[in-house]
This record gives structure tokens, C-alpha cells and sequence, in this order.
């Protein structure tokens, strides 16, 4: 099967690498931006470096790999390949995200197969996973933790005590982060992810746009002190959940405690974990690394060779997918709320008055000792309250004069 790739960056290369060996497959054409600079020795001679798409699809390729990344010009790219008869494997995220549906059905009309096992979780083969191994199950819910950035800088600040950006400065040092981390930190980045799982799992196709995203930037190291004496850490958790009953969908990716003792707390660094629930099957685990380029190499390449095999899995067919009526964030979670402040008397009477105002019940109230009254941190907890209650009194809390700090909420998961 001869095999064009699409891009020559961290994963293209890796990709390239464990292809060279494998009986069966030729690697025909390397297709990148100002291709000179990107030549190398290890890749046969009969390899073609190119800058011309054209040229690419003019040679008709069995199978076109994807790897540049970004929304354009890859989706059109993928586009004319399957139109010109490819197959075609792809890593990317956002494409897939926010144009899956559009492409998978392209793809099926056409009789080619869209392969993109890479998209999610990196090299854990949780889209083949779910497809082949749980589709006797019907999927309610799809939880986890999908971007290893996040999680390496969470659990540097846990282990070592780091403040966020010193966290997020090793992370950078040691190749966990990029230059520009927006996408992790704010979590665009797997709120992508969420949305294929979205898709494959639970058979709704959700526009990224409409999932709730919260960023991770303003936990500070003092969290995580109040987070352990609840008994809890902290970590970017992605959640999709299905309520067939009302076609209602729970969706959102933000920073939440997490119980000391759950599956969530224990993926640590720049490890991934996506657990799905099934009415029959219960809870189940997948987790390894969900990036760098050789874990993504390999899913990429495991889905050449299925396609290559004759293999359905992974590519088949998509089955029908709708968009839910609704979308929402809202679900009822006891919560943490962290506050730095100018002390002065009279504080926590005016916090408790504006959450009792809302039906809020406080469950406890920490503070550690601390010297500077003018940066005083302490928390409060919720019982199980109504978001929407909540966001109305931190709205008005967050305009009392007292904060140093703009107050944090994050619910405590169970
Ligand atoms: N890296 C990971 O750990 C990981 C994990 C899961 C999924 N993915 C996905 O895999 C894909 C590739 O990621 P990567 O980390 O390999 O990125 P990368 O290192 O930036 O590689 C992208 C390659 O494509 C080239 N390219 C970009 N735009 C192009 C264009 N318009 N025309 C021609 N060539 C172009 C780039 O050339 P230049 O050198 O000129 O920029 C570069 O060689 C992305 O969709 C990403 O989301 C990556």
C-alpha cells in the first residue's frame, strides 16, 4: 500500500520512522512547507519531498496521512484525498472536532475511510476501544483526563509544591508544553478531544463552541494545600455525559477536586486516563500517553495498518450521530471556593449572607495560618449547590471590595 504524508513536524517524522520498517507499506511522498530544510538521510531515496498537494494526490496514494495540523488547509487537503480515492489517517484534533461529522460522512459516502484513532488521547487506543471493544455496551458517560500539559503542571504543583508558573516553566524546559500553551491551559485542547469521544461514545455530535471551558491558570500552590487537607487533588477534569431520557447532554472541561482515592488522582505528569461508563459494562479505564510524537506515531501508524489490512474497526462507517436538543454545564457538585483577601472583620458574615440568599449551605470553613493580612487566603465549602445559584452569589461577591484576588470556585467530584 503506498502511503503520502502529509506534514513532517514532531509527529510526521515519528510516524515516518516506524513506517520505513514495515513490510507492505511504502512511503511515497513527504509533503511540508519549504520541504528542502526538511529532508533527511534515514528515509529510501525513492521517497518524493514535495511542496505541491497536487502532486501528491495526482499519484494517488492508498492511504494519505495527515499530520499538519490546524483546520486549514488540512481539511481541504483531507477533502480532495477522499475524493480522489484515498483513505485517509488523521491527528487532528480541532479538524475532527469541529468538522467530523461533515468529513465522516464524506468519507462514507465516497466508500473511503476517515481514520483518526491519533485525535484523542495520543497513542491509547481508546477510539478502537470504544468502537470494537464496548460497542455491546451503550455508553453514558465519558470522563477523564485528556491533556497531559495540564496534568504535568497539576501534579508538579502537587508533588513539589511549585507555584503555576514555575510549574508551567519546567514543562516547557522538559518538552511537556509549547511555546503558546493557550490551547492546554484554557482547555480548548481537550475540550477537542471530548467532543470526538463525544461522537464515538455517545453517538451526539457536539459543537466545541457550545462544551464549557475553564481555564487552570488561576489555581495557585495554596490550593492544593486546602485541596489535601479535604482529602482531595486537584485536576483538569473532561466530562460528557448522556441523559438519552431528556436528549440532554452534560459536557464540560475545567480544574475540580478530585477525591484523593479516585482514578483520577493517580494519573500523574503527562499521563492521560479516559474512563467510560456503560449501562451493562460499568466503568471502564484506559490510560498511557496522550501525546509526544512517538505514542501519536503509533496510533497513526495502527490506523495505516487496519486500513492497509482490510480492517473495518476504527474506520468503519460511522453509525448515526445527532446533535442533542441541549447542552449544558450545570449539574449540582458540593464546591470549593478559595478566597484571598484584605483582612478585615466582617468578611465571612458577608460572604455567608450572600450564598444563604441563594440556599447555599456552607459546609466548612479552613484557613491556614498565614502572616500577610493583606493577602489572606482561605477557603470555604459548599454542600451540593446549583451552579447557577452559585455563579449568582459569587457575582455579587465578586464585586465586595475585600478580594486581592479574584474569588476561585471548582466543584469537589465525587
Ligand atoms: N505532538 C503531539 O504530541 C500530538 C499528539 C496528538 C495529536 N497531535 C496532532 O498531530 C498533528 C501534528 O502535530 P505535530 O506536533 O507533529 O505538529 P508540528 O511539529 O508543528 O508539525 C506540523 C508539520 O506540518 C507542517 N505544516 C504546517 N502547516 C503546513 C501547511 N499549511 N502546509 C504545509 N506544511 C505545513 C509544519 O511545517 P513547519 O516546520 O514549517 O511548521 C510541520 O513540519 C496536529 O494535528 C496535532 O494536533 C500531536
Amino acid at each position: 500500500v503506498n502511503v503520502a504524508l502529509l506534514g513532517f513536524g514532531t509527529v510526521g517524522q515519528a510516524v515516518a520512522r516506524i513506517l520505513r520498517d514495515q513490510p507492505g507499506i511504502t512511503l511515497t511522498h513527504v509533503f511540508n512547507r519549504h520541504v528542502a530544510r526538511k529532508r533527511v538521510d534515514w528515509l529510501p531515496a525513492s521517497v518524493a519531498w514535495t511542496e505541491s498537494i497536487d502532486e501528491v494526490l495526482a499519484a494517488r496514494p492508498g492511504i494519505l496521512v495527515e499530520v499538519i495540523g490546524g483546520r486549514e488547509p488540512a481539511g481541504t487537503y483531507i477533502r480532495h484525498a477522499l475524493a480522489a480515492g484515498c483513505h485517509v489517517v488523521t491527528a487532528n484534533k480541532q479538524l475532527l472536532a469541529y468538522e467530523g461529522g461533515a468529513l465522516l460522512n464524506e468519507a462514507a459516502r465516497l466508500g473511503r475511510r476517515l481514520a483518526f484513532e491519533a485525535s484523542v488521547a495520543g497513542g491509547i487506543p481508546v477510539i478502537r476501544g470504544i468502537r470494537e471493544g464496548l460497542s455491546g455496551d451503550q455508553l453514558v458517560r465519558v470522563s477523564g483526563i485528556l491533556n497531559g500539559t495540564c496534568n504535568y503542571i497539576l501534579t508538579r504543583m502537587e508533588s513539589a509544591g511549585l507555584g503555576f508558573a514555575a510549574a508551567l516553566a519546567e514543562a516547557r524546559e522538559r518538552g511537556f508544553a509549547e511555546a503558546d500553551p493557550t490551547d492546554d491551559l484554557d482547555g480548548y485542547d481537550a475540550r477537542a478531544k471530548l467532543c470526538i469521544l463525544a461522537r464515538v461514545a455517545l453517538r451526539r455530535d457536539l459543537h466545541p463552541d457550545a462544551v464549557s471551558c475553564r481555564s487552570i491558570r488561576p489555581i495557585t500552590d495554596v490550593d492544593f494545600v486546602y485541596a489535601k487537607r479535604l482529602g482531595c487533588t486537584i485536576r483538569q477534569v473532561s466530562r460528557v455525559e448522556l441523559d438519552e431520557a431528556r436528549d440532554l447532554v452534560t459536557a464540560f472541561v475545567q480544574p475540580a477536586l478530585v477525591r484523593d482515592e479516585s482514578p483520577l488522582a493517580r494519573v500523574q505528569r503527562n499521563q492521560n486516563l479516559v474512563v467510560t461508563t456503560g449501562r451493562a459494562g460499568g466503568d471502564t479505564g484506559f490510560s498511557g500517553f496522550g501525546a509526544g510524537g512517538g505514542p501519536t506515531a503509533v496510533a497513526v501508524v495502527s490506523d495505516v495498518l487496519a486500513i492497509a489490512h482490510g480492517g473495518h474497526g476504527a474506520a468503519s462507517a460511522a453509525a448515526p450521530v445527532a446533535a442533542p436538543s441541549r447542552v449544558t454545564d450545570r449539574f449540582p457538585a458540593p464546591y470549593y471556593l478559595r478566597f484571598v483577601v484584605h483582612d478585615r472583620p466582617g468578611i465571612v458574615a458577608a460572604l455567608a449572607t450572600e450564598l444563604a440568599a441563594q440556599n447555599i449551605n456552607i459546609d466548612a470553613l479552613l484557613q491556614e495560618p498565614a502572616r500577610d493580612k493583606d493577602a489572606l487566603p482561605f477557603v470555604v465549602t459548599l454542600e451540593e449547590c446549583d451552579p447557577e445559584d452559585l455563579g449568582r452569589a459569587l457575582d455579587r461577591i465578586a464585586r465586595m471590595d475585600f478580594h486581592k484576588d479574584p474569588p476561585l470556585a471548582m466543584p469537589v467530584l465525587g
